[in-house]
């Protein structure tokens, strides 16, 4: 049998009763209405370590899904990511309860600001000793402009433009401010920090000011790891830059791999390695011990599926007002303000047209991304193709019920994966982005443009 690279694996989550499937929730079985206990966020994160999981990736939105009906009527009734919690707080109860897993934690930055995000971060990053990553959004629901006060959300490629800027910032807080052994914990002298090594930041964008020192002393690995998710070309440029993971979706392995292709090139021209940034595809995967058992399994998953909310979500992701669509008009393309990459995705040329059915379709058209069925050999064998053909690094692994679906995951295709040698059989020591990127350090690597922040001198070689 032939060996294939390791694949690397997220769960990823939501903390909210319905994630990316609506209506799941729903299911007998199903524990994500519990998602606003300790219990369910404790339990999930054993499960994914127990499967050598690289991480847990939390989802998040700013907003309520409105557009479509023009009413938030049908996402609150349906759960369609909403009611929802704040992901940060539920990473110290899972890093208390594993030591390897990483946690990618969705966060909005048009509403923050860096000054204070960047302390947030680097408490989780020292809480966890080193297992944080941050996917950097910028929201794309008008609801949650809103609700911040505002009259509109910021055009979608200045919110990218805006991103940049934050992230300068929050570079010069997390890298610049606190040199290496700036902090002495001397109790004989009574010196806990030296003054002279913790430098005040000034930053003076179009968007963002700062001036102060950073709050928090260095954390393992001072900026987190930077996940990314949003591929239209604006998207694309941002992430070249500064991406060090990046989570994609795509229903077919062509728009899978042109989306990859392209933020590799995107990266090679922005001076960086391509191979610098993971690519984490979206799957659904649905497992039992035969295939037979497995398509019973899905058929059951399917009468669950809300075809209203699964309608709530998609008009909200890409701006489009699903109720105006007649049941068999295929959806055209249209800029929106929201997420573009997946408008492009859904009307790519050379596939075929989604309508209505398809976005209530429990496969991979509503999933929008691999959905794979089968027994434990074939959903590792698919996974391995889909790897391969899309030039991708792993796979962000749909909530579908919620634990079994994890469960079953990892007692029956994670096996099936190592003997393939398509899966490490261990953990390897270090923070995520040691564990990510094998021979790699903890901190940024220095063709990452946020290492041109460090402070020189004894920092640099922190
Ligand atoms: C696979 C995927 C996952 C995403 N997850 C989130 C999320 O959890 N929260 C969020 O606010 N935006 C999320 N986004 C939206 C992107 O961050 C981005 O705002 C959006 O896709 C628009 O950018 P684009 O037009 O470049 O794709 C996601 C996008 C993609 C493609």
């Amino acid at each position: 049998m032939s060996r294939h690279r390791e694949l690397l694996l997220n769960a990823f989550q939501m903390a909210a009763p319905g994630h990316t499937w609506a209506g799941l929730w729903r299911h007998p079985r199903d524990a994500s209405a519990a998602y606003n206990s300790l219990d369910y966020w404790v339990s999930l994160a054993r499960t994914a370590e127990r499967g050598l999981f690289d991480g847990v990736f939390l989802a998040d939105v700013i907003g309520q899904y409105d557009v479509y009906g023009g009413s938030a009527e049908t996402a609150l009734a349906r759960a369609a990511q909403a009611p929802n919690l704040d992901p940060f707080l539920l990473v110290p109860a899972m890093a208390q309860a594993t030591h390897h897993l990483g946690f990618g934690v969705t966060a909005n930055l048009t509403y923050e600001h860096p000054f204070t995000f960047t302390r947030r971060v680097s408490t989780l990053d020292q809480l966890t000793g080193g297992r944080v990553g941050w996917n950097i959004v910028t929201g794309y629901l008008e609801s949650g402009a809103r609700g911040m006060g505002l009259a509109e959300a910021r055009a979608h490629d200045v919110r990218y433009e805006a991103g940049e800027d934050f992230l300068e910032a929050a570079y010069k807080l997390w890298e610049g401010s606190w040199e290496a052994g700036a902090v002495l914990r001397d109790a004989e002298s009574g010196v806990f920090s030296d003054p002279a090594r913790v430098h005040r930041v000034r930053h003076e964008g179009p968007y963002y000011r700062v001036d102060g020192r950073h709050l928090s002393e260095p954390s393992p690995q001072r900026s987190p790891v930077l996940y990314q998710a949003g591929t239209s070309s604006r998207g694309r440029l941002f992430a070249a830059r500064h991406a060090e993971a990046i989570f994609l979706n795509g229903h077919s392995k062509a728009v899978a791999a042109r989306a990859v292709r392209s933020i590799r090139e995107a990266a090679r021209a922005a001076g960086r390695d391509p191979r610098d940034i993971r690519m984490f595809l979206g799957a659904t995967v649905i497992v039992a011990p035969t295939r037979a058992e497995a398509l019973d399994l899905r058929d059951e998953y399917a009468r669950y599926l809300d075809a209203q909310g699964q309608y709530a979500l998609v008009s909200g992701w890409t701006g489009i007002d699903l109720a105006g669509l007649r049941p068999d008009e295929p959806l055209a393309y249209q800029a929106t303000n929201a997420m573009q990459s997946l408008v492009e995705n859904l009307t790519a040329p050379g596939e075929r047209p989604f309508t209505l059915a398809d976005f209530a379709e429990f496969g991979p058209r509503g999933a929008r991304a691999p959905f794979i069925v089968g027994s434990p050999s074939e959903v590792a064998d698919a996974l391995i193709d889909w790897a391969e053909a899309a030039d991708i690094d792993g796979f962000n692994l749909t909530r579908v019920v919620a634990p079994e679906t994890l469960e079953a995951f990892v007692d029956l295709v994670v096996p099936e994966l190592q003997a393939r040698g398509a899966f490490k059989t261990a953990y390897r020591e270090g923070t995520l982005r040691e564990k990510l990127f094998p021979g790699a350090g903890p901190h940024l690597k220095a063709s990452h443009p946020g290492a041109a922040y460090r402070v020189p001198g004894r920092s640099a070689a922190s």
